[in-house]
């Protein structure tokens, strides 16, 4: 049975200083089990897709419906069953120390410290980075290693509904089928997931549907369309 987590009815979108519509009338499903690849050319409105699906924009028309009720009226509490991967890290690292970073979400959650620094090291592991990388300075990190905290900051608190900005650019091959691998777990463990990239050969043998976004609209068989 298709157990829809998060779907996105008749959005249209546009940015206040902009005439025209980034997003027209789309619809899309996001299901247990199933990982969703959105391709599209820079601009199309991929990025905007994310923010809309995670609540942090609103659009001037239609809806975004978590569990089959308006997601709007969930929040702030619903985002705790959505993790968010920006597509610059940068914009996603407040806490000056990477153990922080990570603990800051499972601190909302839980009150045991013990039971955080485990999850902690536990998403280190997952990730394959050493535990040193828990005193550094977020602010110091390369822009890689700032990416890849970044995805631990969300593993650490297993939200059920993953949105990520294009989660591979600017990592190496070790890190990047690190990743995949994770993706690949979170999907059996029956994790609705979400991916925008313009990296289609990546994601080949993970994706359940790929859509390519053009003129605010999703077509299917992203393949075929590829520039
Ligand atoms: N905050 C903003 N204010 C005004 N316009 C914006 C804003 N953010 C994005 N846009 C515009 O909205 C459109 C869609 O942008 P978006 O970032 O969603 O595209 P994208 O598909 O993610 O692109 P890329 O592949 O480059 O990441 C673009 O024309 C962009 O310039
Ligand atoms: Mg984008």
């Amino acid at each position: 049975m298709v157990k829809t987590l998060l779907e996105a009815k008749k959005i249209w979108y546009k940015y206040p200083a902009m005439d025209q519509w980034v997003l027209k009338d789309l619809d899309i499903s996001l299901e247990k089990h199933k990982v969703i690849l959105v391709t599209g050319p820079n601009g199309a409105g991929k990025t905007t897709l994310i923010l809309i699906l995670a609540g942090l924009l609103e659009p001037q028309k239609g809806e975004v419906l978590l569990h089959g009720k308006p997601l709007k009226q969930q929040l702030p509490q619903a985002r705790r069953y959505i993790g968010v991967l920006f597509q610059n890290p940068e914009t996603m690292l407040f806490n000056p120390i990477v153990y922080d970073e990570i603990a800051f979400a499972p601190r909302q959650l839980f009150d045991n410290e013990e039971i955080i620094e485990k999850r902690i090291h536990s998403v280190l592991e997952q990730i394959g980075l050493n535990k040193e990388y828990l005193n550094k300075h977020t602010f110091k990190l390369s822009y890689g290693e700032k990416k890849l905290i970044a995805i631990a900051s969300i593993i650490s608190y297993d939200p059920e509904i993953l949105l990520l900005d294009e989660p591979l650019t600017n990592l190496s091959r070790k890190y990047k089928d690190k990743i995949l691998e994770l993706i690949k777990n979170w999907r059996e463990q029956g994790k609705a997931i979400l991916i925008a990239s313009h990296d289609i050969e990546e994601y080949i043998n993970i994706y359940d549907y790929c859509y390519i976004l053009r003129s605010g609209k999703l077509f299917e068989n992203c393949e075929s369309l590829q520039e």
